[in-house]
């Protein structure tokens, strides 16, 4: 595995890489690897020929500076599993190379930044926008590997994409949990037993919500109290959020007629947790065939997520 540190040495390596025809997957990640990011870099192992894996952690998406000095940082571990995936390239910049003192370009995705999480952390998304695409111009990846467990952000990202016509495909994951269906995230490291026990309470939350919604419940506001009441159950809960919006434009819903997004931020101690699912109506009886379009019914979809 090659370490790659100096931002133009990443893209003098891509743009080689390139002109051989060789594609790129790239896995952005902040580092404190479990195994969502294995499961991320496996895929991009599997389906580009060099796999690239980024580790910084990003000041400019953390509004707390308590938050950004607590985030869990190993890279010794991280070296050790990256290798054991078979990462070809792990870029490790620094902060003073991605935002020299010079700098004056971010990236700013407006509507789909502003709710849930967007308006409780200001500028984490313009944050994520600008390094994202700092990373793309950088590793000039043909598909880029995104959890869904931060759903919002990949909403973010896909919408960035498409406004600035960025080439790489966007492959977003689906959530992998711990056994007992915490969602696994870099943070739970920094839960205490006690909290981490407590934290089970919001993947049960959420099945909750997806029971009643298969139960025929469509009034976004009943399941919001359902899961609500639930995560009073448990003391050591805080909720910061629990929204259910509409899963493409992440706005309130007064009906769940489309799909819909069930969205939670709940802290523990000081460890702030993000979990969603996704609540999908059964697609009403099939139209009569349509007419036949041609080649204009061909076009290709971009990502896997609404957008
Ligand atoms: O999800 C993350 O780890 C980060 O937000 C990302 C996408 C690597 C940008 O810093």
């Amino acid at each position: 595995m090659k370490i790659i540190r100096e931002p133009h040495e990443m893209q003098q390596t891509a743009l080689t890489l390139r002109d051989k025809a060789i594609r790129i997957g790239l896995v952005p990640t902040m580092g404190a690897f479990h195994d969502g990011h294995v499961s991320l870099m496996r895929r991009a192992k599997s389906e580009n020929d060099v796999c690239v894996v980024s580790l910084f952690v990003n000041p400019l998406q953390f509004n707390d500076p308590a938050d950004l000095a607590r985030y869990p940082r190993n890279e010794a571990a991280d070296l050790e599993i990256a290798r054991s995936v078979g990462v070809d390239i792990l870029f490790m910049p620094s902060v003073a190379a991605m935002y020299p003192p010079d700098a004056q370009t971010f990236v700013e995705v407006t509507r789909v930044s502003q709710p849930l999480c967007g308006g409780r952390r200001p500028g984490h998304f313009r944050g994520v926008a600008t390094v994202v695409a700092k990373l793309f111009m950088l590793t000039l990846p043909r598909r880029a590997y995104f959890g869904l467990k931060d759903y919002q952000q990949c909403r973010v990202i896909a919408q960035m994409a498409r406004d600035l016509y960025f080439p790489p495909d966007l492959v977003f994951c689906p959530t992998v949990r711990e056994p007992d269906g915490l969602a696994m995230s870099s943070r739970n490291v920094r839960l205490t037993p006690e909290e981490r026990r407590a934290a089970t309470v919001l993947p049960r939350a959420l099945e909750l919500a997806q029971a009643c919604f298969a139960a025929g419940e469509t009034n976004p506001t009943v399941i919001q109290t359902q899961v609500r009441e639930h995560l009073a159950t448990e003391p050591r809960a805080r909720v910061e959020y629990v929204e259910v919006v509409n899963a493409q434009t992440l706005e309130p819903l007064t009906e769940i007629a489309e799909p819909a997004l069930v969205a939670l931020a709940v802290w523990f101690g000081d460890v702030r947790l993000i979990d969603s699912v996704m609540l999908t109506p059964p697609k009403p009886n099939p139209a009569p065939p349509a007419p036949d379009l041609g080649d204009i019914s061909d076009i290709p979809h971009r990502t896997n997520v609404p957008s």
